[in-house]
């Protein structure tokens, strides 16, 4: 499951990736920015939502239409941010995401690619990649710092049964 590069997980549900989300959600520490990369419908807002389960929120969170940063109120504040119609890093300045990325919440980013560059260095990389209908590969590259920690969220998920 694993690689050398990063660490591999197969989602066999969208559930399975609710359930991962709750396992980093459940884990996660205040400042923790969590960037994630893949195409349209690759599970991004799926994951999400179980990260906000996971900090004991009970809302339902969704790609927002016409805002880029949604707050939930939770153990940690989760700022859910969505990159998608973002059309250019000078917008990103405008939207001044420094304040969470740098305060004591957990910050989400959907579409981080569209940015690449303008987060801490110490974030969570988490890709997912669609490989069928029901199926996604969720690749992390985790700093040094969250290294360790991965190992054992992931090591967490696996003795979970709800794929
Ligand atoms: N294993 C899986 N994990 C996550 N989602 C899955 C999986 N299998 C099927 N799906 C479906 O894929 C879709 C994922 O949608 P989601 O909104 O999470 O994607 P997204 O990456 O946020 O897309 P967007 O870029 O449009 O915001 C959902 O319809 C979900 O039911
Ligand atoms: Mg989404």
């Amino acid at each position: 499951m694993d690689d050398d590069r990063g660490t591999t997980v197969e989602s066999r549900s969208p559930e399975h990736t609710r359930a991962i989300g709750k396992a980093l959600g459940m884990s996660a520490e205040p400042g923790d920015v969590f960037l994630l990369a893949g195409d349209l419908g690759a599970g991004k807002t799926c994951l999400t939502q179980g990260v906000l389960w996971g900090l004991g929120g009970d809302e339902y969170a969704r790609s927002p239409t016409f805002v880029l940063v949604t707050q939930y109120r939770a153990r940690l504040t989760l700022h859910h941010v969505d990159l998608y119609r973002l059309d250019s890093f000078t917008e990103v300045d405008g939207l001044e995401l420094d304040e969470y990325m740098y305060g004591d919440g957990l910050c989400v980013v959907e579409w981080a690619d569209k940015a690449e560059g303008m987060f801490p260095e110490d974030s969570l990389v988490i890709r997912l990649d669609v490989t069928g209908e029901s199926t996604r590969r969720i690749t992390f590259e985790p700093p040094p710092r969250m290294a360790e920690w991965l190992t054992n969220v992931l090591s967490e998920v696996r003795t979970w049964s709800c794929q």
